[in-house]
């Protein structure tokens, strides 16, 4: 027997894909502080499918915002395969958010004097893909998502529930590792979201690790394998479903 071997911490660190430790974002309004998220440890291996629910307020955006590199902790540490996150370069950030995350957020962000399949093709920019090729991917993701008729409209020409495509469409036209959803059905009727849902789980069969935050219970048993629950910024129930591994229930 030898003390040699690796802390239980250090080797969840080499196989976690996304992990966190005491992660907390506080912030201070006045004399008063919102602990939007409160010493979270979450550890996600690859391929996972779990989806984030809670009531409103209770920290769901605010975990998606920090795991995809779009806030800083106010404590705490998040590692993406092993490398700490905060300890990225601007150049090391840039690619994480560009190649290997999609993010839907909740409130879309779409530009607006863009058309849908323009917003599509700026997930593109980032690497050598020629401007045909860019134009094709976009259109196709945009037609699985039953906007083909909708490629030349802008945002505001849109409903809710396309723009809501569109943002999705512009997340996995690039063929991301990590799928950050922040509520992706919400203003999607039933049978949009099965189709949706249906996308999810084929992306998730193909590889893709989806953190999807949803209000849906439905949605969230049908699809995800594991569901967390947060109350108050901190993670109160971690639960495996019964989907099968493959995806489908
Ligand atoms: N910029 C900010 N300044 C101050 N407080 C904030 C800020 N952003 C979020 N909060 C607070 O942090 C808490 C968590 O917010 P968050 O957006 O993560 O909630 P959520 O779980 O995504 O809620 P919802 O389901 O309504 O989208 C809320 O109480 C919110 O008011
Ligand atoms: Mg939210």
């Amino acid at each position: 027997m030898t003390d040699s071997k690796p802390t239980k911490d250090s080797s969840i660190a080499d196989t976690a894909w996304i992990r966190t430790s005491k992660l907390s974002r506080h912030y201070v309004r006045g004399p008063q502080e919102v602990r939007a998220l409160d010493g979270v440890d979450l550890t996600i291996s690859h391929g996972e499918f779990v989806a984030v629910v809670g009531s409103s307020g209770s920290g769901k955006s605010t975990l998606l915002n920090l795991l995809a590199g779009l806030d800083t902790p106010t404590e705490g540490q998040i590692f993406i395969a092993g490398e700490e996150l905060n300890t990225f370069s601007r150049k090391r950030l840039s690619r994480y958010r560009a190649e290997q995350i999609g993010m839907v957020f909740q409130s879309f962000n779409l530009i607006s004097h863009k058309t849908a399949q323009e917003n599509v093709e700026t997930a593109l920019y980032f690497n050598e893909t020629p401007k045909s090729e860019r134009r094709k991917l976009s259109r196709e993701m945009l037609s699985r998502l039953g906007l083909a008729e909708r490629l030349d409209h802008h945002p505001a020409d849109l409903s809710g529930g396309e723009q809501q495509r569109v943002a999705l469409a512009r997340a996995l036209v690039k063929n991301p590792q990590i799928l950050f959803a922040d509520e992706p059905t919400g203003n999607l009727d039933r049978e949009n979201t099965a189709a949706i849902s249906a996308m999810l789980k084929s992306f998730n069969q193909n590889g893709v690790t989806v953190v999807m935050v949803t209000h849906d219970s439905e949605l969230a048993n049908t699809c995800a394998r594991r569901i967390i629950s947060m109350d108050y910024g901190k993670i109160v129930t971690d639960v495996a479903t019964d989907v099968d591994a493959g995806g489908a229930k």
